[in-house]
């Protein structure tokens, strides 16, 4: 029998984490208080100097938004010509190469990890390639040692787009320690989140005043400018929001695994429906961000499509996401590129096919969570 039926309000895959109404106006009142909105402000200053204790790195300035910090983080290496980088991901990634005039190279990734195929980086490098721009995927950590490996033989810089890895580890290391700079994005659809935000994580001391100056229009002192830089910079009721939602991060990711844990114990043994990444399962020295619940289907083995599931989940009230669909080498303005060709982006373009973004947040209730998995099962 089919029990399903619709949800009375709509389910998205995600909700913002929304902290007690009073407790910003609380802090909210410290602002007003101080008059002063933005240009590193005390409420700045101090949530500067939590997150970088809480995201384990020695250095950390804070930005508007994440895709604005991504295209610093490329100024402030000068990063020049071309660079490597994942097709699958959200459009920033490669958006953040062309504002700096930087070629985007898209290399495929891995089958399992959806991350770019540190093994395959190798090939793609000619004279011309500056860096390695990669992607912790729906925060699964990418290959950092190999892409490492390969990067110092070469002579290349490394990247993160970290989007979605807040609070990761991996092999016991901070994620925001890896590379040469790592880019965190506190959007409204992350699980820690300033409304809109981001942050830029390095251990490179003496990049952090060229970084801050590029955030601030090169703007040195009254009197000196010192080179083009842009408007990047986190205003206090930003980090008001900030500061407080660190306090509801642990209690989230709590009630997050209890939903995973439903998800899979649902949906154990449904043939054609997998788990995407090992983050979820906190493997060992793995720390997940429990920021996406991602299922790969496979059509053969499921008897449906990933895309007819995308839609009858709708006639059910609920709004799943096909991230990263379509592949950013699929774009008009990336397809004409040699490295965008199908034949060399083969696991990409099967891997693109089969996920799915299901709703995943702590607002969510178990009963909900069952009634899901019931309805995705019964589109079998
Ligand atoms: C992988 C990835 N990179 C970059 C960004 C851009 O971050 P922001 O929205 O904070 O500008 C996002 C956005 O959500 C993202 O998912």
């Amino acid at each position: 029998m089919n029990t399903s039926y619709p949800f009375e309000k709509p389910i998205y895959i995600t909700r913002p984490l929304l902290p007690d109404l009073n407790e910003v106006k609380k802090k909210l009142q410290e602002v007003w208080d101080s008059q002063w909105l933005t240009n590193n402000g005390p409420q700045h200053q101090l949530f500067e100097g939590k997150l970088k204790e809480v995201l384990k790195v020695p250095c950390l300035s804070l930005f508007n938004n994440g895709a604005i910090a991504l295209i610093v983080a490329c100024q402030s290496l000068r990063l020049s010509g071309d660079v490597i980088t994942t097709p699958f991901t959200f459009p920033a990634t490669p958006h953040v190469l062309m504002w700096n005039n930087i070629r985007p190279i898209f290399c495929d990734i891995d089958p399992v990890t959806m991350n770019i195929d540190a093994r395959k980086i190798e090939s793609m490098i000619t004279p011309q390639t500056t860096a390695i721009l990669a992607v912790h995927v729906f925060g699964t950590p990418c290959d950092v040692v190999a892409i490492q490996h390969v990067a110092d033989r070469y002579g290349l810089k490394v990247v993160y787009d970290a989007a979605h890895a807040f609070g990761v580890e991996t092999g016991g290391v901070a994620i925001g320690t890896c590379g040469d700079i790592s880019m965190f994005s506190f959007h409204a659809t992350k699980l820690f989140h300033t409304a809109e935000g981001g942050a830029l994580t390095f251990k490179d001391k003496n990049l952090k005043s060229r970084i801050d100056l590029l955030k601030n229009f090169g703007i040195k002192n009254e009197e000196e400018v010192v080179m083009p830089g842009i408007n990047g910079k986190m205003n206090e009721i930003q980090a008001v929001m900030g500061l407080i939602l660190l306090e509801y991060i642990e209690e989230e990711k709590k009630k997050r695994k209890n939903l995973l844990d439903t998800y899979k114990k649902c949906l154990k043994g449904v043939e054609g429906i997998c788990f995407c990444s090992s983050a979820y399962d906190n493997a060992p020295g793995i720390k997940s961000s429990y920021q996406y619940l991602v299922i790969r289907i496979d059509e053969k083995l499921f008897g449906k499509s990933r895309d007819y599931v995308y839609e009858e989940f709708k006639k059910y009230n609920i709004f799943t996401r096909k991230y990263f669909y379509p592949l950013c080498s699929d774009y008009t303005c990336y397809r004409q590129l040699p490295s965008s060709s199908s034949a060399n982006l083969p696991i990409a373009h099967k891997v693109v096919k089969e996920v799915l973004c299901v709703p995943f947040y702590g607002g969510l209730s178990v009963g909900d969570v069952e009634r899901i998995c019931t309805i995705l099962k019964s589109f079998r």
